[in-house]
């Protein structure tokens, strides 16, 4: 999986701001983001279609993501619900395939559907998001829970709970962790003592914020930006090596968790 994608959440809500979105994400893939997220719930299937047109004609260039609703997630149900969502995408598969947090449906009956797509080629891999640690013991204690790919968490410096044991979970078991809101939805880039260091730096928050999350093994990063300038500023993150100064730096400002926390979530 790339280290470092876009997001999709608010996209394909308004008529209005089709074109930007779409664009937007061209602009991305053509500066090498190769991974989108996406998922039914955005947009009540808007997003899809805006990642449908961004993806056209380059489908093979991209890592595509998207998400199953907990309610749509039983046995026949996620079936159903992917070949809806590959309909609005206009693709034949999904790169990954996420239960979007979860619900009442059993785990093990979610697992059933994620296989029987994974089996007949509509899904390369499967994961969850919004998955605690005991969420997660709990899905790789089930028949076929070990094929599970990825955990998709809110995760960024103002919000470091899974470094306790969420994250030390995932790495031990060879499970990719993605991190969502990574610039907190744009609340942490006024963080006063990140906008300093930035500034010194001669960087922006943003490339901060990310570089320091692309900097942790396991971790990819999904930050959504609708503006052009915005989606340049993800990419340049990539070629920025913050030095152990900056690390330590950053650890004062944002320290990291002392217990074990609830995971935060959306
Ligand atoms: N699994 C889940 O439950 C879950 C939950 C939340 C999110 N997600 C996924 O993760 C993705 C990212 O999370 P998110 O959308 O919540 O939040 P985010 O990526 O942390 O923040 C997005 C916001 O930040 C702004 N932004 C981006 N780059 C910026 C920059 N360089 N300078 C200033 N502002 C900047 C964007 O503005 P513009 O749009 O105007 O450029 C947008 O308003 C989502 O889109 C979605 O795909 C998943």
């Amino acid at each position: 999986m790339p280290a470092l994608g876009m997001g999709t959440w608010r996209m394909g809500e308004r008529v209005a701001l089709r074109e930007r979105e779409v664009a937007a994400l061209r602009l991305g893939m053509s500066l090498g983001l190769d991974l989108i997220d996406t998922a039914e719930m955005y947009g009540d299937g808007g997003a899809e279609a805006i990642v449908a047109d961004a993806i056209a004609g380059r489908r093979e260039q991209v890592f595509l993501v998207s998400k199953v609703y907990p309610h749509n997630a039983g046995r026949r149900e996620a079936v159903a619900a992917c070949t809806r969502s590959l309909k609005r995408l206009r693709t034949g598969y999904l790169d990954l395939y996420l239960l979007h947090w979860r619900g009442d449906v059993p785990l093990a009956q979610t697992v059933a559907a994620f296989e029987a797509l994974r089996a007949d080629g509509r899904i390369r891999h499967w994961g969850v998001s919004n998955f605690d640690a005991a969420d997660m013991r709990e899905l790789l204690g089930i028949d076929g829970g070990q094929h599970c790919a990825a955990n998709q968490v809110l995760y960024h410096l103002g919000s470091r709970g899974i470094e306790w044991d969420l994250l030390p979970l995932c790495r031990a078991k060879g499970i990719a962790l993605m991190a969502y809101s990574p610039v907190d939805q744009g609340r942490l880039l006024r963080h006063r003592g990140l906008v300093a260091l930035a500034a010194r730096l001669g960087g922006t928050p943003a490339e901060i914020a990310l570089a320091w999350l692309l900097a942790q093994p396991g971790v990819s990063v999904i930050p959504k930006a609708s503006d052009p300038a915005h989606v340049r500023y993800i990419r340049a993150a990539a070629d920025l090596k913050l030095a152990p100064s900056v690390h330590a730096e950053l650890a004062t400002l944002f320290p990291p968790p002392k217990a074990s926390v609830p995971l935060a979530m959306l």
